[in-house]
């Protein structure tokens, strides 16, 4: 007997989402598994926009960034909004119209593919009876219960390779430059790019950091012969008694972040007139961008395995993981309670702060 599974990918792009389509199709058609692959998210689903995927289609793509299926992280389906992770419930009629076309097309199930936003939706359309495995999907390493996301090893190689070119710049004009990456309200990626690449400072929205402390460090540098810095901050960070920089104007979906950077060259201006040259760097979807690397087609191919393994034994409900190098399950209830953030316990937090990176205060 066939079965019948749609794929969805949804939030923002990362890299190895196609690895894990590639990897399931190929494994799931030698045992009888027929796909369904959903354009656009969950709109995909309800406007009933599919391809099916077959080995031919999906040969090769493993190694491509971007979602062969497209993505979307706003609209109507977007199941969080405002700050830090409110849920916000998804109109029932959109999800009856999605329910009315799963089962026309008699799935068993559906393999989602997605971040912290797009699994804690997913809970809706459980609760309608659909059968959900989860795959954690994101640059920003954020989901809990698991080790690692796919994407977040290739976004931090980018950072890394951004900052490696900007540092040679910035040693020749004697500047401090501010790069700004992605993350929202982790720091994984500042956090892990920063250290690999040696920033001077790195600011991570777990910990608010001090502008006057900033300052006398990037003087103290200064004093001691370092005559140009790299601070690496992300893009959820905020000072004490600050707020998070964010695009006021997005009413639905996740708030945007961006902007504090150059919130930093103007308080740095302010603080120290003239004593710094500064320039800002904000890198954006180059994060998510290219091809993935191998860390994370890797993880990516053996998360797309273990969803199979756990439709072929009709076990439902659950988030692939990372666990200690193995690969596991976790009930997606339990993976979406909260985001997974950067502590001061975590040995990469540890090295860096031990180096003599500032790291805020
Ligand atoms: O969730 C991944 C992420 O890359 C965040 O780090 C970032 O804030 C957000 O997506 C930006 O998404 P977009 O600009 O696509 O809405």
């Amino acid at each position: 007997m066939y079965k019948r599974i749609g794929i969805v990918t949804g939030g923002g792009d990362a890299q190895g989402t196609n690895a894990v389509i590639e990897a399931c199709v190929t494994y799931g058609v030698k045992r009888h598994i027929k796909f369904f692959g959903f354009l656009r998210s969950w709109e995909g689903v309800y406007d009933n926009d599919y391809i099916e995927l077959s080995s031919t289609t999906v040969k090769g793509i493993g190694s491509m960034g971007g979602t062969i299926l497209k993505t979307s992280n706003r609209g109507k389906f977007a199941s969080k909004s405002g700050n830090e992770g409110k849920k916000i419930k998804i109109d029932k009629e959109l999800i009856d119209k999605v329910v009315k076309n799963y089962h026309r097309l008699n799935l068993d199930g559906i393999i989602l593919i997605g971040g912290d936003g797009t699994l804690s939706g997913a809970l809706q359309f459980m609760d309608r009876g659909i059968n959900i495995i989860g795959i954690p999907k994101t640059i920003d390493n954020d989901i809990t219960n698991t080790d690692q996301s796919f994407g977040f090893s290739s976004a931090v190689n980018i950072v890394v390779d951004a900052i490696d070119k900007v540092r040679t710049s910035a040693e020749s004009h004697d500047r401090v430059m501010v790069i700004e990456t992605m993350g929202r309200y982790s720091g994984w990626i500042a956090l892990h790019s920063g250290l690999a690449s040696g920033a001077d400072v790195i600011l991570l929205p777990e910990f608010d950091f001090d502008y006057n402390a900033l300052v006398r460090f990037l003087k103290w540098k200064k004093h001691i012969g370092r005559d140009y810095s790299i601070i690496v901050v992300s893009e959820g960070a905020k000072a004490t008694n600050g707020d998070v920089i964010s695009d006021k104007n997005i009413k639905k979906g996740e708030i945007k972040l961006g902007g504090i950077s150059q919130e930093i060259i103007n308080q740095i201006n302010k603080l120290a007139p003239n004593q710094f040259d500064l320039r800002n760097l904000v890198l954006g979807h180059l994060q998510r961008g290219g091809s993935p690397d191998s860390m994370d087609r890797i993880l990516a191919k053996s998360y797309g395995i273990k969803a199979i393994d756990l439709i072929l034994d009709k076990r439902y409900g659950y988030m692939v993981s990372l666990n200690d190098n193995n690969i596991v399950e976790v009930p997606i209830t339990e993976a979406i309670n909260m985001l997974k953030k950067v502590t001061i316990n975590s040995h990469v937090y540890q090295t860096a702060k031990k180096l003599g990176i500032f790291m805020g205060v």
